[in-house]
């Protein structure tokens, strides 16, 4: 594949952009970058009791490895984070200098075919109901070992896209030329299979 070549992939919470942006990742032989990690990052450290925007300027390749970063409170408090202009404009230089990289790159976030890169080659929106999405946060969750219910993981998934869809700054949507996936009745193979095949058509285009 010819280098760069980036492929942009955002959508609401757990719709599974993580997996999806995963298997493309490997297919095409792609580096992945998980945004929404770095976001989690910053507000794991707010959460410690750190100002978002001290941290999101000192954040260091460390914070994306704390174990924390998969739980539900990190997960709003990443959403919170979000919201604040400097905590982004911090997080920008990086993901930029990713999805560049020589041989190419898959991000996954919520603005990366918005804001991060408008000029991806390819931009996908990966969506499914709300309580699909709970379903499998649920099943995420309490494969991981964390107790919950679905009402509380429900509450918990619209809450955070209410916050990143109605942000001032990079709220969450799909861009123009961006391809929607909804993988409300697809598995996991079939939603792989429509974002390849959505690759190669873009790619053939
Ligand atoms: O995995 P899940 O879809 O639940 O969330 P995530 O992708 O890890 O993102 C966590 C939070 O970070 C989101 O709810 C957003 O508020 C924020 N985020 C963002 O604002 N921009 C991104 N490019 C990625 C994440």
């Amino acid at each position: 594949m010819m280098s760069p070549f980036t492929i942009a992939i955002d959508g609401p919470a757990a719709a599974g952009k993580g997996t999806i942006s995963k298997a493309v990742a490997a297919h095409f032989d792609l580096a992945h970058l998980d945004t929404g990690l770095l976001y989690r990052a910053v507000g794991a450290r707010m959460l410690q009791g750190e100002d978002p925007i001290a941290a999101a300027q000192t954040l260091a390749a460390g914070d994306l490895e704390n174990p924390d970063l998969r739980t539900a409170d990190v997960a709003q408090a990443a959403s919170k984070v979000a919201v604040i202009p400097e905590v982004r404009a911090s997080l920008l230089d990086f993901q930029r200098a990713f999805a560049r990289r020589s041989g190419g790159a898959v991000l996954d976030g919520r603005d990366i075919g918005t804001v991060i890169c408008p000029q991806a080659e390819v931009k996908l929106f990966v969506t499914a109901s709300p309580e699909v999405r709970a379903t499998r946060r649920l099943a995420e969750l309490s494969d991981n070992g964390f107790k919950t219910d679905f009402e509380t993981v429900l509450a918990d998934v619209k809450a955070r896209d209410d916050r990143d869809m109605n942000r001032a700054d990079a709220p969450l949507r799909p861009a123009e030329d961006a391809v929607i996936i909804d993988t409300s009745d697809l598995d996991v193979e079939a939603a792989i299979a429509a974002a390849v095949a959505a690759v190669d058509a873009r790619r053939r285009a």
